[in-house]
């Protein structure tokens, strides 16, 4: 089946469904996303999404928190626009039905919590199921636009490329077309075809073995805009959580940093805090800096967590402000109001992707990424809590007003685009190849290439990484699709990507720690590390 479409939106959080339900008033838009409408990075989002609302605050205080969050990385201009148009997007929020919390005292405004690296409270939430209220919202709006076709349990596999279709090598300028994709349920591979694709696919949790992140958290962006030659950026700066429930039974359950902005202090397990080790800020220091501390007292102690303790907050304060956390604890046996929560690092946000201008315009022309896929200078080496959903809706708004100027120009014979080739693979008998893989990358990236990094450890990672993508490539070649393959030959890709930045880097700054290069150098360094799939050929 051929789908022709103006705008092509892979992916169903925050950033497609704001650019789609926008993109929805200009022409056709045609929603894949490879699972439910909901099930996206942004449906887990607790914390909330940072912007000046307080009389005391300033824009130039949130700019200033995010400059010194992003280590002398972050495109200043970009921080800029982003914080100050930040108000306008939650207005357009509200209006679309989203419903954040209010303050107590004033139901005129919103309550403001508070995240670590931040000099203000300017944390918007609802509650602490912020993501899931956003989704709700916009979920509901997209599907009252006529103009928007939504297809579930349907996975892209690549992006289709101009110069793939008339057969000449990729070059500068190119363009994408759209997409193949898989739809799961009927095992049958359907061409997109779109005037403007935007990729707004969320991150890569799942190439690390303990993450935040969901299922679908499997860089299938990221991968697809390598493979297609777009210029990707700033992969090693992977931002680990420090505050992930440690029990065994729990699949990586986030305890919000907001948690810690009303009060919570990290403590060891013989009950002594140690935050004030390593930063002025204690337990609300940037993330970078109190994910590295937790992982030095652990290795120090050899203990298996640390303790989070908010006991000595009121009971109904703590329970009408987090009710997802306390009920989440109370389920594994914690009364978070009378115990401390035991927890640990886990991958939580890849702040590097696809680099895109600030108009969200990748190096590929027609192709555009919004969201944690995307690479737009605002985190730097380091994001400050609770920016990034507020960087998909200005970078979603700024897309869309691009594509409006544009769409007149674009032509309406489009090329032929050939239907997908299966290449006579057949159905595999040997499945343990991916699970196996899968297991291996995920292991490997969390050993070697976790909070901190070595030289030595890059290189092993790189090795069999780089030995485990040729397997995969061989697999892929010889057997049917399935989205467990996608999803491995993602990862595998993104693991490649996130070691060869890192190896690249020779110093350590914010998210990126080598103990080979300890300190910030930025005679060498203060440079983003971008990568395309034609530089890496030219250097192997
Ligand atoms: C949290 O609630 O701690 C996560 C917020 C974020 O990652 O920005």
């Amino acid at each position: 089946m051929e789908i022709y479409t103006d705008f092509l939106v892979l992916g169903s959080g925050i950033a497609g469904l704001s650019f789609a339900i926008k993109a929805a008033g200009l022409g056709t838009v045609a929603m894949v996303t490879k699972q439910d409408m909901t099930d996206s990075n942004t449906n887990m989002a607790q914390g909330g999404i940072a912007v000046v609302q307080d009389q005391a605050d300033r824009f130039e205080y949130h700019i200033n928190d995010t400059l010194i969050c992003g280590g002398g990385l972050c495109n200043e201009g970009v921080v800029r626009f982003v914080v100050t148009e930040g108000p306008e997007r939650i207005r357009e929020l509200v209006q679309w039905g989203v419903e954040f919390t209010r303050s107590t005292n004033d139901p005129e405004q919103f309550d403001l919590g508070r995240e670590g690296g931040h000099s203000m409270r300017r944390v918007i939430h609802a509650k602490d199921l912020t993501g899931q209220e956003i989704e709700r919202a916009l979920n509901e709006k997209a599907c009252q636009e006529k103009n928007i076709r939504i297809f579930e349990n349907h996975i892209a596999i690549d992006l289709i490329m101009k110069s793939s279709v008339i057969g000449q090598k990729i070059e500068i300028g190119d363009r994408c077309l759209g997409a193949y994709v898989l739809d799961i349920a009927n095992n049958s591979v359907h061409t997109f075809r779109a005037k403007f694709i935007m990729l707004s696919t969320g991150g890569a949790g799942k190439v690390y073995l303990i993450t935040t992140n969901p299922d679908i958290a499997t860089a299938d962006g990221i991968a697809m805009a390598y493979r297609a030659g777009a210029k990707i950026a700033n992969m090693e700066f992977i931002q680990f959580h420090p505050t992930c429930l440690y029990h065994p039974d729990a699949k990586s359950f986030l305890i919000s940093e907001a948690v810690r902005g009303e009060g919570a202090i990290l403590k060891l397990k013989s009950g002594a805090t140690f935050m004030e080790k390593y930063h002025p800020m204690k337990s609300l220091a940037p993330r970078d800096f109190v994910a590295k501390a937790i992982d030095t007292e652990l290795k120090k102690s050899g203990d298996d967590y640390v303790l989070l303790d908010i006991t000595h907050r009121d009971k109904d304060f703590l329970m009408s402000r987090f009710p997802n956390i306390y009920e989440k604890c109370l389920a594994f046996g914690i009364d978070m109001t009378r115990s401390p929560i035991p927890v640990v690092p886990a991958e939580h946000y890849l702040c590097g992707g696809v680099m895109v201008n600030t108009n969200g315009e990748t190096s590929i022309e027609r192709l555009f990424a919004c969201g944690e896929v995307s690479c737009t200078g605002l985190h730097g080496a380091n994001r400050l809590a609770s920016n990034s959903l507020l960087e998909a809706v200005v970078f979603a708004q700024r897309s869309y007003r691009r594509v409006a100027d544009l769409l007149s120009s674009v032509e309406d014979a489009p090329l032929p685009i050939p239907a997908w080739d299966p290449r006579g693979a057949t159905e595999s008998d040997e499945s343990v190849v991916v699970s196996h893989n899968w297991d291996e990358i995920r292991r490997c990236m969390w050993n070697y290439v976790g909070i901190v990094r070595s030289d030595k450890r890059l290189e092993r990672a790189q090795r069999r990484i780089d030995l485990i993508i040729r397997e995969i490539e061989e697999y892929y070649r010889n057997f049917i699709i399935t989205r467990d393959l996608l999803e491995l030959r993602n990862i595998a890709v993104a693991a490649k990507l996130i070691v060869t930045c890192a190896r690249m880097r020779k110093e350590s700054r914010g998210l990126h720690f080598n103990l080979d290069y300890p300190d910030k150098d930025d005679r060498l360094w203060l440079k983003d590390t971008i990568i395309s799939r034609e530089e890496l050929w030219r250097k192997t």
